[in-house]
């Protein structure tokens, strides 16, 4: 059936949702019960959210979404303690010295990992920071002013304040650009195994294209984190169906490739060995709430329900890869 919800189909792993405070009653709420298990925070656990002025934390929305999570029996995937692009101005036009600035990252981490310890399943402790031209490190001001380490000191500082809760690197392009995943297998699954430092798994954001990458590239690029016996979360998945802006109305023909395209992403992380698997989370509930108009300057419909909360065929193919 059309409408079986996710969870149900999905046994061997959980079925995620990327959300915000505002959209937890109506519609969204039946739909987010009946369909998922987990939730990821759009932004509200960002640090430009949760820390926005030094000194000063603000866990208002962040508790929210924590709370409507428990109440539902669903598990939230903490996202993401550090982001070059969710850096409060003032972090990145911090005033005191390197030490200093070290100093405060510690205690934000601390802070907000032990806040949610046992509330929160899991955490992306980094977000993006192997960039896309050579897979080196991205330039940011943690890279500034905590030099390369700084990564490992972040994983470390949340193991530190909470010994069970598990600890992602999250990125982007990783299951299809093989220069850049292979910066992310030395700068941190190498590095960290190398140094002790605690890494549970990887994030893939799985912002792909209805033309993006073939079942066969994703698989193998995922084989090469589950082989090294680290979790798999494919963290933000949507499908472009207009990355070129070819059309002002998503077409039938586009959206049958999308739904292909779905159920090969699903075949593939459901065919990992139990051991890696983790959650599958979609970045969004329906179409005209996604990012990527906004963000990637397109028209687009990459999601699994269009504007009037009706299931469209990517939902089905969702339920087919399973
Ligand atoms: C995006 C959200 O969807 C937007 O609502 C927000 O304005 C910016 O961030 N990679 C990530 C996510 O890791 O946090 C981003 O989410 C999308 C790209």
């Amino acid at each position: 059936e059309p409408d079986t919800p996710l969870k149900d189909v999905a046994t061997t792993f959980r079925v995620g949702m990327a959300t915000i405070v505002n959209r937890l009653n109506g519609t969204h709420d039946e739909i987010y019960k009946r369909e998922y298990n987990q939730i990821t925070a759009e932004w509200e656990m960002k640090m430009n959210i949760m820390y926005p002025e030094e000194g000063r934390y603000d866990f208002t929305l962040a508790d929210q979404l924590v709370e409507y999570a428990q109440n539902n029996n669903m598990e939230i995937h903490g996202h993401a303690l550090i982001w070059h692009a969710a850096t409060p101005d003032w972090v990145v036009n911090f005033e005191g010295t390197d030490a200093e600035f070290s100093d405060m990252v510690e205690d934000y981490i601390k802070t907000t990992v032990t806040r949610y310890k046992g509330k929160v399943l899991s955490w992306d402790v980094v977000n993006e920071a192997i960039d896309d031209v050579g897979g080196n490190y991205r330039s940011s001001v943690f890279l500034d002013r905590m030099g390369e380490e700084y990564i490992a000191k972040c994983f470390q500082w949340a193991r530190e304040a909470d010994p069970d809760v598990l600890l992602f690197y999250n990125d982007y392009n990783l299951c299809w650009d093989r220069t850049k995943l292979n910066g992310v297998i030395d700068k941190v699954i190498t590095n960290f195994k190398t140094n002790g430092i605690p890494l549970d798994g990887i994030g893939f954001q799985m912002h792909i294209g209805y033309n993006g990458p073939t079942k066969t590239k994703i698989a193998e690029h995922t084989k090469l984190i589950t082989d090294e016996g680290l979790l798999m979360h494919y963290s933000e998945l949507d499908v472009k169906i207009n990355p070129d802006n070819d059309l002002t109305t998503p077409t039938e023909e586009r959206e049958f490739i999308q739904k292909d395209k779905v159920r090969e992403v699903v075949e593939v992380y459901n065919a990992i060995p139990e051991s890696s698997k983790f959650a599958l989370t979609i970045w969004g509930l329906k179409d005209d709430e996604s990012w990527i108009p906004s963000v990637q300057g397109h028209d687009d419909w990459p999601l699994l329900y269009d504007n009037n909360f009706t299931i469209k065929k990517a939902h089905t193919g969702f339920l087919e890869g399973l």
